[in-house]
């Protein structure tokens, strides 16, 4: 299932997009640089044009009391998931997940994630198999730590996993190693034609998952 990362300034072309796209792709991941161009009206905009959950990548990152703070304002914004880190800890987490669903960071796709947070990312297994959040980020670009994090991980967490295309990831890689959603960008909204870069993608999904 294909999550679309949305990450334009502007607010007519992500509507645009996002309707271009519409019968191709399962929710819609909005990050700062929409928010910080359009507004955080955008998220509930996005949702009633498309009916699609909408994810808010935030990547929250604060004490206890300020995540709360935040994260309120983003779940009444009309956002369904908001994505988290976890290795500020077990509390500030939690401070969201109990006002909504959210997606935690166990490890990053990009290649600085070497130096810090993959070293980390059993504790942050540990995390997520305790407090059960909807779902995990895993990266992309390395399905082999793709399998590993769902080998262990607790069943019914779902794994997403960003990096595909843009990045140098492989969709049927990540979903071969166990990511529930890819997470895509500018592989669907940089392109020429985004209807048809989705379009491709969702068959190159859809034959590996039936085949
Ligand atoms: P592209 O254009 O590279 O966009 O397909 C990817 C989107 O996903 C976000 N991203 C991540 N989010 N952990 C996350 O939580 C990651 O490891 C990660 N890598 C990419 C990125 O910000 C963009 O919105």
């Amino acid at each position: 299932m294909i999550v679309l990362a949305l990450d334009v300034y502007e607010r007519e072309r992500a509507l645009r997009i996002a309707e271009d796209v519409r019968e191709y792709i399962s929710m819609i991941k909005v990050n700062w640089p929409l928010i910080l161009g359009s507004g955080i009206g955008i998220i509930r905009e996005l949702k009633e044009r498309t009916g699609l959950p909408m994810i808010a990548d935030l990547k929250l990152a604060d004490i206890p009391n300020t995540n709360r703070l935040v994260a309120k304002k983003v779940f009444e914004a009309g956002a369904d998931y908001i994505i988290v880190h976890g290795f500020v800890g077990r509390d500030s987490v939690r401070a969201i997940m109990e006002l909504g669903e959210i997606i935690m960071v166990v490890e990053m796709s990009h290649p600085g994630a070497e130096e810090f947070i993959q070293p980390v990312a059993d504790k942050l297994i540990e995390i997520a198999n305790e407090i059960e959040p909807f779902g995990v980020i895993a990266p992309g670009t390395r399905p082999e730590r793709v399998r590993y994090i769902r080998k262990m991980l607790k069943k019914g967490i779902k794994i997403f996993t960003p990096g595909i295309g843009a990045q140098g990831g492989s969709a049927r890689k990540a979903l071969e190693a166990g990511a529930d959603y890819i997470i895509v960008g500018r592989r669907i909204y940089g392109a020429e034609d985004p209807r048809r870069a989705a379009e491709e993608l969702y068959k190159e999904v859809r034959a590996w998952s039936s085949g």
